[in-house]
């Protein structure tokens, strides 16, 4: 649990934002004049699939979670420029955090958001159809701009599955990390190995810094036991940025 002063937060400015030029407008309504509010992580994300899945695995089965997962990953707004499909991820601190910039976004659907709060940055959004193969309407999808925590618990989450601990700086980290003393990890495909397999990932060597609990849970995966998350919520951030092929 974080200490209200130093609550996080977990921010994504979406790819409709970035298509919209409003990376500028969104940084300065949540500027630390606005919300009182920090950085403490700030990177360029092309988002895998994987990483999409594990972002959005609540809405997984629903009928616009195919459309919200091109959305998150840039293919809807830059479907033929994959150098530009990317989110800005970021992590703000401060007091309040979630509640602030959850106020800042307003509601999830634009149209609810030009009702109930005007000028609120989701009031920039849109809606748009989504039909099916022979052009009925099946559904809606949300461009709202920006992705905002909506709770502490959801925030904790959310900044361990896109951030490493090193991509925080130490004194700003409000997580417990742990240093790794004698275990190596590797991914590849859907599998975790202790020791190196030809084309994985290593994802944990000895001295390496890493969130206490993905090193709980990777110990537990690979002793083939419960995890209290995916192998996919720990690894996707050290796949970031990797050539798409490998993800
Ligand atoms: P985020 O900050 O993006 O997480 O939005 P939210 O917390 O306000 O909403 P939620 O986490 O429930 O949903 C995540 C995203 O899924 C939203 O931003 C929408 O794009 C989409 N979404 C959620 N609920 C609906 C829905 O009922 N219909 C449609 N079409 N899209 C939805
Ligand atoms: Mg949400």
């Amino acid at each position: 649990m974080q200490s209200k002063e130093l609550e996080q937060t977990l921010v994504l400015i979406k790819p409709d934002a970035l298509k919209n030029s409003l990376t500028g407008y969104v940084l300065s309504q949540l500027s630390e004049f606005h919300s009182g509010l920090r950085f403490a992580g700030l990177k360029v994300v092309y988002v895998s699939r994987m990483l999409a899945e594990e972002h959005y695995a609540e809405h997984r089965g629903k009928v616009f979670y195919p459309s919200l997962i091109e959305y998150i990953r840039g293919r809807i707004h830059y479907p033929d420029a994959p150098h530009k499909q990317r989110v800005i991820a970021i992590v703000y601190q401060g007091p309040d955090a979630v509640k602030r910039v959850r106020d800042l976004a307003g509601p999830t659907n634009p149209h609810d958001a030009r009702q109930e709060k005007p000028g609120c940055i989701r009031s920039l959004g849109t809606v748009v159809p989504l039909t099916d193969a022979e052009g009925k309407i099946i559904g809606e999808r949300m461009d709202n701009l920006i992705h905002a925590s909506a709770t502490p618990e959801e925030a904790e989450h959310e900044i361990k599955l896109w951030f490493r601990t090193s991509e925080i700086p130490p004194f700003m980290r409000a997580f417990p990390v742990q240093q790794n003393e004698e275990v190596h990890f590797y991914y590849k495909d859907d599998k975790l190995y202790t020791q190196h397999e030809p084309g994985s990932t290593c994802v944990l060597a000895p001295g390496d810094v890493m969130w206490e609990s993905d090193i709980t849970a990777l110990g537990l995966i690979s002793e083939g036991k419960q995890a209290p998350c995916t192998l996919q919520a720990v690894v996707a951030k050290y796949l970031t940025n990797e050539t798409p092929e490998r993800q």
